[in-house]
């Protein structure tokens, strides 16, 4: 069943409906692009029916080898960058237990790496794997990038210091290209279970394969139900023409209108601590997919109410340059209301009974109201509560919107040709042979 809502009531004082209504033909058209196969990046469209076509022999395999770890594992090292770490990391945050790392779990904890170069980081993680049973989980679609690269010498040198060469072998999953690549070469000569992430799915749409599927299932949580969620938003995202019944749609056609009218930023605003890392992905597959030609939207996140006390000045009063899209959960999956007290010291007796979910629902209206006062067009993406199932349907939701938008925006939504300007200098200056 479909929870998820976008409510673009507060963006409307900004555009007027007929703009809004306008954009219709071009998300359509985009949304065509898509499905047919038949615009720039085609060759990069495997995530569009991904939630259908994973083969159950592959899923099968992969549970198998998350038991066999979980059965000897406290950690699990995630090693992999951008789109290689950042879908997994979104999911289990949304879900695991802020304090997961104090209390005691059936599953392994997930601890990262590969993601960054600081060196007290791995001198730290190292020392923690000196003292935890430990499997490792290296991801790289291409094989040969560095951070990851350079992670997964030291972390692999580690494991085979503390369990010997055999059994490291065996605490060691990669995921990676089916036949080129480093990793790949790496994965064959040692004889390390293997999984692929298909040709045809770039990095940061590559949640719903082996790359975020594995993470997530050696965390505990259930893939089934994250799959089944992406592809009832598949089924309605690919069914439905028009803006009110298409929510991507809908985003995709609201976000270009803003952006016509002057908008460049957009701050994906969320009212739970635990969804953090779905703005770090969700930063990623916008800003990868249209940040090129000199266009697009920059994304920016705040959490709320945490950031209206650093962030909200600006948002309230300054430059008039950027739109909110605030993802609000109606359920929390667990209460705590406010307690009474009798002497009522601190003032606060008349929230006695709320639940903090109330308290915050407030907070959240009274920000839209305020920011929409101040100048600020107000998108809601409204799911019912964070599960495997919702956070199935989020993923495709902002996957097709973000490939419906790009197309919109005029930009191939599927290459990436910035990321590698740095990674020349960087090799040049590390002295590479051949740069
Ligand atoms: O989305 C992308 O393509 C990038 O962010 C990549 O995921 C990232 O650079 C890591 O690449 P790889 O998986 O090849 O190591």
């Amino acid at each position: 069943m479909n929870t998820l809502k976008v409510n673009v009531e507060h963006a409307l004082n900004h555009l007027s409906e007929e703009e809004l209504k306008r954009m219709l033909p071009e998300v359509l058209a985009a949304k065509e692009h898509l499905l047919k196969g038949d615009a720039a990046g085609n060759d990069f469209l495997g995530w569009v029916n991904l939630p259908e076509e994973i083969d159950p022999k592959m899923l099968a395999r992969l549970k198998d080898d998350v038991a066999r770890l979980t059965g000897k594992s406290r950690l699990l090292v995630v090693i992999g960058i951008g789109g290689s770490y950042l879908g997994a990391r979104m999911v289990i945050e949304a879900l695991q237990s802020e304090f997961a790392s104090m209390v005691r779990r059936e599953n392994p904890y997930v601890v990262y790496a590969g993601h960054t170069l600081g060196e007290d980081y791995y001198s730290q993680l190292l020392a923690l794997l000196d003292h935890e049973d430990y499997s490792v989980c290296v991801i790289s679609k291409s094989g040969t990038t560095t951070e990851p690269a350079v992670a997964f010498r030291i972390v692999k040198a580690h494991l085979e210091k503390k369990y010997g060469k055999d059994e490291a072998a065996q605490r060691i999953i990669a995921i990676t290209d089916a036949r080129r690549g480093a990793l790949h070469d790496i994965a064959q000569q040692e004889g390390y279970p293997a999984y692929v992430i298909p040709d045809n799915v770039g990095g940061r749409y590559s949640v719903l394969t082996p790359v975020g599927l594995l993470p997530i299932a050696m965390a505990g949580y259930d893939i089934d139900r994250l799959l089944q969620g992406a592809r009832d938003m598949r089924a309605l995202c690919q069914s439905k023409d028009s803006l009110e019944d298409n929510p991507a749609l809908m985003y995709a056609a609201v976000r270009n209108a803003l952006y016509r009218r002057g908008i460049k930023v957009e701050m994906l605003v969320s009212c739970l601590p635990n969804l953090r890392y779905l703005a770090e992905w969700w930063k990623q597959l916008y800003g990868e997919s249209e940040g090129k030609e000199h266009k697009g939207l920059l994304p920016h996140s705040l959490s709320i109410t945490t950031d209206l006390h650093s962030m909200g000045q600006y948002v309230q009063d300054g430059e008039r340059l950027m739109m909110e899209t605030m993802l609000r959960v109606q359920r929390p999956n667990s209460t705590v209301p406010v307690p009474t007290d009798e002497r009522n010291l601190d003032g606060i007796n008349y929230l006695t009974g709320k639940s903090l979910t109330e308290i915050n629902a407030c907070a959240a209206e009274g920000t839209i109201q305020a920011h929409v006062d101040g100048g600020v067009p107000v998108v809601e993406i409204n799911v019912d509560s964070i599960n495997e199932y919702t956070l199935g349907q989020l993923i495709y939701f902002f996957e097709f919107a973000c490939g419906v938008s790009g197309y919109t925006l005029g930009i191939n939504p599927f290459d990436q040709p910035g990321v590698e300007a740095y990674k020349r200098n960087m090799f040049h200056l590390l002295g590479k042979p051949g740069f």
